[in-house]
């Protein structure tokens, strides 16, 4: 069982985490001087260093539950990262000049994310996207310069697959372009073992027992462990992959959460394993999302429902465990699909009624704890320590003792 945590000021961009005794797998020390971000190098300078956030709603207090929150890349999710990494590198190497056409597929965040790295450098960019496209992010690429192919559905259900026919007859077609290829790329997973999971396991005392995170092109889960697996660091990856994907022997099956899962296995994860996999269908997602709304007061996106329920559906054995989440984007792009009541109805025909159940209401709490003032009391129940921001170490360590 988890025992009594303490407060300490150390997270280096944003103030405060909970703190497990170290009492395991302890590692690595807190930085003792934050490190600066560069503030002089444009937008991307702004990417990573996402908050890491402790809930204490969504499930009960024996699990120790942190996500992080990579909608607060400025793009707006962790795909910020690698088309950051990829299109800086292909220019570092000469891969790429002023005049070359960048053209990739994606779903949506990926194309947001080039997008931005292109715009910043002034490059073009051709984006093709097939009708499952977030219309959101489909203008948000636009907006910021690209150009939208689109294809039409596949008969076969393989949306990715038609997707990268169309990219590859279109850079055979065009002279000096350059295809990404981020299922294939193998700076997609580096972005992620050089940025997302060095930036937890720095801002975590402890080392997490679980790490869930969304599986598409499986190159966040893989830059993460091979993090882990290069520091001999415990945490167990579990890829959360959707009902009707094909990644991890999944059969073939209609799916509607864009970035969760494939209809066909992507080079980069061929042969890719982790240490469980949890497969989630379209309304387990709806449901995470909702219960992160009513409980955490945070709007995520369709994939990190997914993750956030595959860890609600795993609650008992997680108890005493500490978890992190990787949740990808934010709900703001899905409000007219996950968080609406009628796309949820006639989509995945579950009526609100239904969903409210599933959903689960909310804990009452006796009172507010952000609204006491001074030392808070220690609850008899309370695994941790709640947070007060006011508190030094020593005075956490006192009324803990
Ligand atoms: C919203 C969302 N979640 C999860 C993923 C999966 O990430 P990865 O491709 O690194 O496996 C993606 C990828 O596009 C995504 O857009």
């Amino acid at each position: 069982m988890i025992q009594q945590s303490i407060v300490v000021p150390g997270s280096y961009n944003h103030g405060y985490i909970h703190q497990l005794p170290l009492t395991k797998h302890a590692f690595p020390a807190y930085p003792e001087t934050p490190p600066r971000r560069t503030i002089d190098s444009g937008v991307l300078s702004a990417i990573g260093y996402t908050p890491l956030i402790c809930l204490n709603q969504y499930i009960d207090d024996r699990v120790q539950l942190h996500v992080k929150l990579e909608a607060l890349n400025p793009g707006g999710s962790a795909k910020d990262r690698p088309a950051a990494l990829m299109i800086t590198e292909a220019l570092n190497a000469g891969q790429i000049s002023q005049n070359t056409t960048i053209i990739e597929s994606s779903s949506g965040n990926m194309g947001v994310g080039l997008a931005q790295v292109c715009g910043y450098y002034g490059l073009s960019l051709i984006c093709v996207v097939d009708s499952k496209a977030q219309p959101q992010n489909v203008q948000i690429m636009e907006a910021l310069g690209a150009h939208i192919v689109r294809v039409d559905d596949p008969e076969d259900g393989d949306f990715l697959g038609k997707r990268l026919e169309r990219v590859q007859s279109l850079v055979r077609a065009i002279p000096d372009s350059y295809w990404p290829n981020q299922y294939a790329n193998e700076l997609n997973p580096k972005s992620h073992q050089t940025g997302t999971i060095k930036e937890i396991i720095q801002e975590m005392s402890v080392v997490p027992d679980y790490l869930f995170v969304a599986t598409s092109s499986t190159g966040t889960a893989q830059g993460c462990q091979n993090y882990l697996k290069q520091h001999k660091l415990p945490t167990q990856v579990v890829a959360v992959d959707a009902v009707g994907s094909v990644l991890f022997g999944g059969s073939h099956g209609p799916r509607r959460i864009p970035g969760l899962g494939t209809g066909c296995i992507p080079p980069l994860a061929d042969g890719q394993s982790f240490s469980h996999v949890k497969r989630v269908n379209d309304l387990d997602c709806v449901v995470g999302c909702r219960r992160m709304a009513s409980r955490e007061a945070m709007l995520v996106g369709g994939s990190a429902g997914g993750v956030m329920e595959a860890i609600y559906s795993m609650r008992s054995e997680l108890r005493g465990k500490s978890c992190v989440a990787i949740l990808h984007d934010s709900g703001t792009r899905y409000l007219d699909t996950v968080y609406s009541d009628d796309w949820v109805e006639s989509t995945l025909g579950c009526n609100l009624e239904d969903l409210k159940q599933r959903v689960g209401r909310r804990k009452q709490r006796k009172r507010n704890r952000y609204f006491v003032t001074g030392v808070p009391r220690l609850k008899s129940k309370s695994k941790f320590l709640e947070h007060n921001h006011s508190l030094t170490v020593e005075e956490s360590k006192q009324i803990l003792s």
